[in-house]
């Protein structure tokens, strides 16, 4: 017989429910990010190890002023805006953002405010009178609700509205997929470098100052010294930025000559090692939040031995501002937040290579498998992806059965790699065809 439950009961379910409540408050542990000790050992050493570079020191770090974050506003594109809202944006006031623990209760307030800082932009420029100026020569993705999400406005001063400037962490790290939505962390995906080849063919001025940057970013004279990389003409340099397709950019600490795919930062929680080079260790929160102090201007004024490429007493961007720990406490939170959301497994049947034209689409099909374990689902570029030509629901549930620790698994590599189990079943059945069709040809050999 079922007793009904006991006041007791339910007022110790209810304790219980409150403790595990009040168990789960966050309270955040902000590292002091930039410290002599930790500094030292945030990189591995270079191969010519008194060229690693040195950075500011601690105290020379902290005493420079913190950047103010302000809220920041959706920017559409030219013409998809709701009526009157770039007027509305011009009639608010400056909001600045808090960062602290006053302000921040949960782990989703702290998220949230990392979002503001991935958006933000060291150097915003004035927007159009009517709305959003398009960067010219670029044409940027755009939402099916007509948003721009790699660029922001923001209000800094009442009236004026300014848009980000391709500067912010989004305006690399966002990318735009087919259906239109917007995954933040994910791959740019338009060409920058052949707009600045244009600029740089264009005119003797903007290719001085394009030479000059590129110098700031990537010079190692140790390697080739500045009178080496000057007898590289114009034309060169603008054919190496054209080759530089969606998604590759000259970074720096990369040069013209070896550039770099922008990473997905979705999973970055799991990267041991940052950077193409691996040369940045990821041993804590606190190292992400170095990393993002060297790569926002800090690398720049270092000295790589005699070395320094910007002698500058203002590191960080016009202003010469930092960022606080708590702000890239909450940063570093935010890019931690950014996880694969789904895998996708698809079936994908193919006709074979070469038999395209003595049989119907797939009619002679090779069955392909392929687990594709993505970062949110991030397609693989269009040209590269096999065509879908059926994802039969009965199967797919099939194949789910066949592989349930899939996602264990899915730790072995980012992106879209082939899943061993998947490669296996799908030379199973490519076997079971294959006995089949001689089955079949033999039969028919047999008729004859
Ligand atoms: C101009 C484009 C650009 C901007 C702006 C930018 N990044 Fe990146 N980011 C890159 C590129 C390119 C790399 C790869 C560098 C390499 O491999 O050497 C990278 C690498 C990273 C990595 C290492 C990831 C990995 O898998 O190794 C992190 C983390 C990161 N960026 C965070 C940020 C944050 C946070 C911001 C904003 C403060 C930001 N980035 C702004 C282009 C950019």
């Amino acid at each position: 017989m079922t007793q009904p439950p006991s006041m007791f009961s339910v007022l110790g379910l209810a304790l219980f429910a409150a403790g595990t409540l009040h168990a789960q408050e966050f309270r955040p542990e902000i590292p002091h990010a930039w410290n002599d000790r930790d500094v030292a050992k945030l990189e591995v050493p270079l191969v010519q190890r008194d060229r690693s570079p040195r950075y500011l020191t601690a105290e020379q770090y902290y005493e420079l002023k913190v950047r103010t974050i302000y809220r920041s506003y959706p920017v559409y594109a030219p013409g998809r805006a709701p009526a009157g809202y770039f007027e509305s944006l011009k009639a608010k006031e400056p909001e600045v953002l808090i960062f602290d623990a006053l302000a921040l209760h949960s782990k989703e307030d702290w998220i949230r405010a990392g979002e503001a800082i991935f958006d933000d932009s060291p150097f915003p420029i004035r927007a159009g009178p009517d709305g959003y100026r398009m960067p010219p020569g670029l044409s940027l993705p755009i939402t099916k609700d007509g948003i721009i999400p790699s660029e922001r406005f923001v209000i800094r001063q009442k009236g004026l509205v300014e848009q980000s400037n391709g500067t912010s962490c989004a305006a690399c790290h966002t990318r735009v997929l087919p259906d239109g939505t917007a995954v933040k962390g994910g791959q740019i995906d338009f060409a920058v470098y052949p707009v600045i080849a244009g600029s740089l063919r264009a005119s003797p001025e903007a290719a001085r100052e394009t030479r000059e940057f590129d110098w700031i970013t990537s010079g190692a004279p140790w390697l080739m010294p500045r009178e080496e990389v000057d007898k590289l003409t114009n034309e060169e340099l603008a054919r190496r930025y054209d080759a530089m397709i969606a998604g590759v950019l000259e970074r720096q600490g990369t040069s013209s000559a070896f550039p770099v795919r922008v990473p997905s930062l979705v999973g970055v929680a799991d990267i041991k090692y940052f950077d193409a080079t691996g040369l940045v260790r990821h041993r804590s929160i606190g190292d992400l939040m170095r990393y993002d102090i060297v790569n926002t201007g800090m690398d720049l004024t270092a000295h790589f031995g005699d070395f320094q490429p910007r002698s500058t007493a203002r590191p960080f961007g016009v202003d010469g501002t930092r960022f606080s720990d708590e702000q890239l406490y909450a940063l570093a939170l935010y890019l931690y937040s950014l996880k694969r959301r789904r895998i996708q497994t698809r079936l994908m049947i193919a006709p074979a290579a070469g038999n395209r034209s003595s049989s119907g689409k797939g009619a002679r099909g090779v069955i392909h498998l392929r687990c594709t374990r993505t970062t949110s689902s991030l397609p693989l570029r269009a040209s590269r992806s096999p065509r879908t030509y059926a994802r039969p629901t009965t199967l797919w549930m099939f194949l789910w059965a066949q592989i349930p620790d899939l996602r264990r698994e899915r730790d072995v590599a980012r992106g879209s790699i082939r899943c061993h189990r998947c490669v296996a079943f799908g030379i199973a059945v490519r076997s079971v065809i294959a006995a089949r069709r001689h089955r079949w040809t033999s039969g028919s050999t047999r008729r004859d």
